[in-house]
C-alpha cells in the first residue's frame, strides 16, 4: 500500500479552481518535489494533504497507520511566524502538540524527543534562545527540528530553503536528503529545479499542465525540459 494516494484531487477557493483531477501517489521512502509558478495551488494541496483545508473534489488516502496530524509539516514562512517570542526549545517542543493531546503539559518523552531532534539537526546549542534572533538558516533548522517531533513517516516541506544562501541552502538539502536515506517519505514544494531534479525521486508539476512521474521522465518531458530550460541562468 502507497504511503499516500490522492485520487482525482480538485483543489479551490470560494467557485474558482486552481487544480483540477489531479492523481499522484508517493511510496515509503520517496522523495516528491512539486513544482510550479507561484499561485497555482501548490501550499493549498499540501494543506489539503494535512486535512487542514478540504478538497472541493477527490480523496486522500493514507498509508496504513499513518495519520494526518502525525504527518511532520514546515509551512511556509510569513514574516509574523518568523516574529515568534518563544524560545528555540519551546518552539520544538510545539511540535509534540498532537502527541501530548489534551494534556496540558510535554511529557519527559516528548522533552526527550524535542532534545533528540535538536541535536539530530545541531540546534541543541541554540536551545535557549530566542527564536526571533535567529538567522534564517537557524530558524528553517529548528523548524525541521520541530516537524520531526510530530513523524517518523513523513515530512511535507513548504519551501525549505526560500531566503537562505548558497551555503545554507546546501546544508540544507543535504539534510533533507539524510532524513529521507533514514527512511521519512518527503515531499518538498521548491521554486528550485536545478535542485528538485539533482536530490528528489520524483515530481510532481502543477499549473496550467500537469506532470507526475520519476525524475528522469520529468527531465525528458517537454514541459520539464522547457522549465529547465527556463529556469537557466547565464551570467
Ligand atoms: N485561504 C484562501 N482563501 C482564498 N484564496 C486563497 C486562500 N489561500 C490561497 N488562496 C489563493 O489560491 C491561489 C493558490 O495559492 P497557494 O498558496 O496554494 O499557491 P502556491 O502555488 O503555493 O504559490 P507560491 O509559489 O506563491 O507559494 C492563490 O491565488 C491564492 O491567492
Ligand atoms: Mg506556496
Amino acid at each position: 500500500m502507497a504511503e499516500l494516494t490522492c485520487n482525482n484531487l480538485t483543489l479551490g477557493y470560494e467557485g474558482s479552481v486552481l487544480v483540477k483531477d489531479l492523481s499522484f501517489t508517493v511510496e515509503r521512502g520517496d522523495y516528491l518535489c512539486i513544482v510550479g509558478e507561484n499561485g497555482t495551488g501548490k501550499s493549498t494541496l499540501m494543506r489539503t494533504i494535512l486535512m487542514l483545508q478540504k478538497p472541493v473534489a477527490g480523496s486522500v488516502v493514507y498509508g496504513e497507520g499513518l495519520k494526518p496530524n502525525e504527518i511532520g509539516y514546515l509551512p511556509q514562512q510569513t514574516l509574523v511566524q518568523r516574529d515568534f517570542p518563544d524560545s528555540v526549545r519551546e518552539v520544538v517542543l510545539s511540535g509534540c502538540q498532537t502527541k501530548a493531546g489534551l494534556r496540558p503539559f510535554y511529557n519527559r518523552a516528548e522533552k526527550q524527543l524535542a532534545r533528540d531532534n535538536m541535536a539530530r539537526l545541531g540546534v541543541e546549542d541554540l536551545s535557549r534562545r530566542c527564536y526571533r534572533e535567529l538567522s534564517g538558516g537557524q530558524q528553517q533548522r529548528v523548524l525541521l527540528a520541530r516537524a520531526l517531533c510530530a513523524t517518523e513517516r513523513m515530512l511535507l516541506l513548504d519551501e525549505p530553503v526560500s531566503g537562505l544562501d548558497p551555503k545554507v541552502t546546501a546544508e540544507m538539502y543535504q539534510l533533507i536528503r539524510r532524513l529521507n536515506r533514514e527512511g521519512i517519505s518527503i515531499i518538498m514544494i521548491s521554486h528550485d529545479i536545478h535542485a528538485a531534479v539533482r536530490y528528489a525521486s520524483h515530481v510532481l508539476h502543477i499549473g496550467s499542465e500537469v506532470f507526475f512521474g520519476p525524475v528522469a521522465d520529468y527531465c525528458r518531458s517537454p514541459l520539464g525540459r522547457r522549465y529547465l530550460e527556463e529556469e537557466e541562468t547565464t551570467c
